[in-house]
């Protein structure tokens, strides 16, 4: 993969147990000093496939997690208990164990139309301090981060950093059902910010991305190719 650079910080372990314990124990540290310095943490979690070991690892972790706000990275417009819920998935995976206790807070998806959940739910994060604490991302293969999906609907509007937006609706095709996503500004101003993949396949995807400029074409490029946030970039084989 790609070298560290100024933005990009490389984090490889030899396998995804390794790397869900080494993660898991960092975002517990960034969790737990934002409780100490400011009495309450927020973290935004991605979902798919890829965090299922970490959050069964971070669930476990002995911190304050009643002073820890949960939210999605993005979300796929489907009932809350649907196999495809981003929520269902965090719920049943993270929000166990001692993280029981966090307060979660999803975005909505029960109104008419997208672009209505969209600004129901960023009324509802309204009330959670930003900038996030800690932001967890993952990447599909087709160089999506987020919902920011090659050519999506709204991508221009979800990169725009001198948008106002917290909280966009994103269709796109490759994305399923219509999605909502936090916008890059919101994920670029975490205090913490790691993009967790892995693979072999995942790992050329990166490299591609970093090889190129295109951000329509592969969006994660608006996350890797910016100079003013750390990246953390998480691997295994
Ligand atoms: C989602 C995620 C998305 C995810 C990638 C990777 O709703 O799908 O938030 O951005 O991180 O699609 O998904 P996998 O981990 O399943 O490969």
């Amino acid at each position: 993969m790609k070298a560290d650079n100024g933005t990009l910080h490389r984090h490889d372990y030899p396998d995804r147990e390794a790397l869900a314990t080494g993660l898991a124990a960092g975002i517990a540290a960034k969790l737990a000093g934002a409780i100490s310095e400011h009495g309450q943490a927020s973290i935004a979690v991605s979902g798919g496939s890829t965090p299922k070991r970490l959050f069964a690892v971070l669930s476990q972790a002995d911190i304050a997690w009643d002073r820890v706000t949960v939210l999605l990275v993005d979300e796929r417009i489907c009932p809350p208990d649907s196999d495809r819920a981003n929520q269902r998935l965090v719920r049943e995976t993270l929000l166990k164990g001692p993280a029981t206790a966090a307060h979660f807070a999803p975005f909505e998806t029960g109104l008419a139309t997208p672009d209505e959940n969209a600004a129901r739910s960023a009324e509802l994060f309204a009330g959670v301090p930003l900038p996030l604490d800690v932001a967890v991302l993952g990447m599909g293969t087709d160089g999506h981060t987020a919902s920011f999906f090659p050519h999506g609907d709204k991508l221009s509007e979800a990169l725009d950093m001198e948008g106002q937006r917290k909280v966009v609706a994103m269709k796109a095709d490759g994305a399923g059902e219509p999605r909502l996503t936090l916008t890059l500004p919101v994920l670029l101003d975490a205090r913490f910010l790691a993009l967790h993949i892995e693979g072999e396949e995942k790992r050329g995807v990166f490299d591609t991305a970093c090889a190129g400029a295109d951000t329509h074409a592969m969006p994660v490029r608006a996350v890797l190719n910016q100079s003013g946030t750390p990246v953390h970039v998480f691997w295994a084989p």
